[in-house]
């Protein structure tokens, strides 16, 4: 392929990824966008393999590389479940980052990279080398840090080590002092001596930053590291000159860092306070008194799956809120046909989205698109959080931060002035939920004492199959 047709096929590919983010930011056109990335995609791919840069001795390498990684992908991405999808993006992020410190350790000791390169150019070429490196390792140690943590395998406890901002400072400035030293060394052995030292550092730094960060806040910290991982990935196009890897590089860091800035105002988090940690616990308790006695903080009423339908049978609106429970419990499609029986019977029934429900973002609106749920029944949190007050009964399946009203009434609450989705306003509420366990946050739920609040106690798949059978017969 000549230089000129892998420019053009370059220039296409950069195009159809800009359209694909486009086309992700709204489910009814995330199908298209999907499309749009997965053209690009294989341009890129075929632009860059049969490109001018790789000579024919190359091909059966690349080819080689991209049958087994490829086979590795398809197995991942056929075996995880979709509550895993937040974990598999995270170990995927890590060998971007794992990725972008292999290619800039190749590309100084490989003399021909730099072989007319003099002066400035070379000082640039090298600072590339060096903060590709560095961004590289932060990302690799803090997304298997991530990938840990979110699979259980790490406590989500923050750890919070006497005197780590000062650890991070002092890390900081040997980077800077390895740094110079890198730029000025004579030989490449000393090169590598300063590369290595802050590689070392750097991968410190990934573990200690994600390490010292509470479960709460891990969503945000996900896409914070898929924008450093772009950031990473532009890094590798400046050290290896390919244009197309700064630009995607560049989309994917800067739709990260903004994915990231939007969970934040959803959490009602400054981001400044994320990176530095200490927020947010394991999860999974029961919720407990204030003084840490291991009894409920107050009475719960239950309810039964006949008496719930009874009541949904009587309601004229519904608002429906899903959490992780109901990705948990795949009962996403028993939700759908309720919601069709109740339609059916002239109730309206409107589903509630909280930004940060479930495990990833959009993952409740994937979910509801997958069991076919109507787009326009689908709002999102701010658009319905003022009609609680006029609505009949308020169902909550398998959710639990996101509808605590803690957040509002408890100043010194950990997830306090986290906007929530206000289910106890309306006439009654309902939580579908196995037992009295805490949320992803740890943080015990006060709507599960509320007069108005029922428990409806079970695995949500199955107490709904009960809800609908009663509702039909
Ligand atoms: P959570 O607060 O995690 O609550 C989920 C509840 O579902 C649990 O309390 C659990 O209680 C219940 N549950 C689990 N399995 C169930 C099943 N099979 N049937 C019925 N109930 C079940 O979820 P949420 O309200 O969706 O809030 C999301 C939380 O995750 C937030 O804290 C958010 O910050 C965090 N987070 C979000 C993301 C993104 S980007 N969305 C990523 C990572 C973390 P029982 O065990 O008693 O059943």
């Amino acid at each position: 392929m000549s230089e000129s047709l892998a420019t053009v096929s370059y220039i296409g590919a950069i195009i159809l990824f800009i359209l694909s983010l486009g086309g992700l930011s709204n489910p009814e056109s995330s199908r298209r966008g999907n499309l749009y990335g997965m053209i690009g995609m294989t341009i890129a791919v075929l632009a860059t393999v049969f490109g001018p840069r790789v000579g024919m001795a190359g091909i059966p390498w690349i080819i080689g590389a991209m049958v087994v990684g490829g086979s590795i992908g398809l197995y991942a991405a056929r075996k995880v479940q979709m509550t895993q999808m937040p974990e598999l993006v995270a170990m995927m992020h890590s060998l971007v980052g794992l990725a972008a410190c292999l290619v800039g350790f190749a590309n100084y000791i490989d003399p021909m990279a730099t072989m007319s390169l003099s002066g400035a150019e070379k000082a640039i070429h090298e600072i590339e080398v060096y903060l590709g490196i560095l961004i590289g390792a932060v990302t690799f140690s803090g997304s298997l840090i991530a990938f840990g943590k979110l699979a259980g395998k790490i406590g989500g406890k923050p750890l919070l080590l006497p005197g780590r901002h000062f650890l991070n400072l002092i890390g900081l400035l040997i980077v800077i002092v390895f740094g110079w030293q890198f730029l000025h060394a004579e030989t490449i052995s000393a090169g590598m001596f300063a590369l290595t030292v802050m590689t070392v550092i750097a991968l410190l730094f990934g573990m200690h930053m994600v390490l010292a960060i509470g479960g709460a806040d891990m969503p945000v910290v996900v896409s914070m590291l898929n924008s450093y991982s772009g950031w990473a990935a532009a890094a590798t196009g400046f050290m290896l000159n390919n244009d197309l890897l700064i630009v995607v590089g560049a989309l994917v860091g800067s739709s990260g860092a903004i994915l990231s800035y939007i969970m934040c105002r959803a959490m009602n988090r400054n981001f400044i306070s994320v990176i530095a940690g200490g927020f947010g616990t394991g999860g999974g308790k029961p919720a407990q008194k204030a003084d840490g006695d291991a009894q409920p903080a107050g009475e719960v009423i239950s309810i039964s799956a006949v008496d719930t339908a009874e009541l949904l049978r009587e309601a004229k609106s519904v608002i429906i809120v899903p959490g992780y429970g109901m990705a948990v419990a795949q009962a996403q499609h028993t939700v759908f046909e309720i919601t069709q029986v109740l339609r059916e019977k002239g109730v309206n029934v409107r589903f509630g989205i909280h930004p940060v429900a479930g495990r990833m973002p959009g993952h409740m609106n994937v979910l509801l698109a997958e069991a076919k749920v109507p787009y326009d029944i689908v709002m999102e949190m701010d658009e319905i959080n003022a009609d609680f007050p006029d609505t009949d009964v308020a169902i909550v399946i398998g959710a639990n931060d996101i509808v605590n009203p803690a957040a509002q009434d408890v100043p010194d609450s950990p997830i306090a002035g986290m906007p929530v989705l206000e289910v106890w306003k309306a006439k009654t509420s309902i939580m579908m939920k196995r037992g009295m366990a805490t949320g992803y946050a740890g943080v015990d739920n006060p709507l599960f004492y509320k007069e108005n609040n029922r428990m409806l106690f079970g695995d949500a798949k199955k107490m709904l199959d009960e809800v609908l059978t009663a509702l039909k017969a």
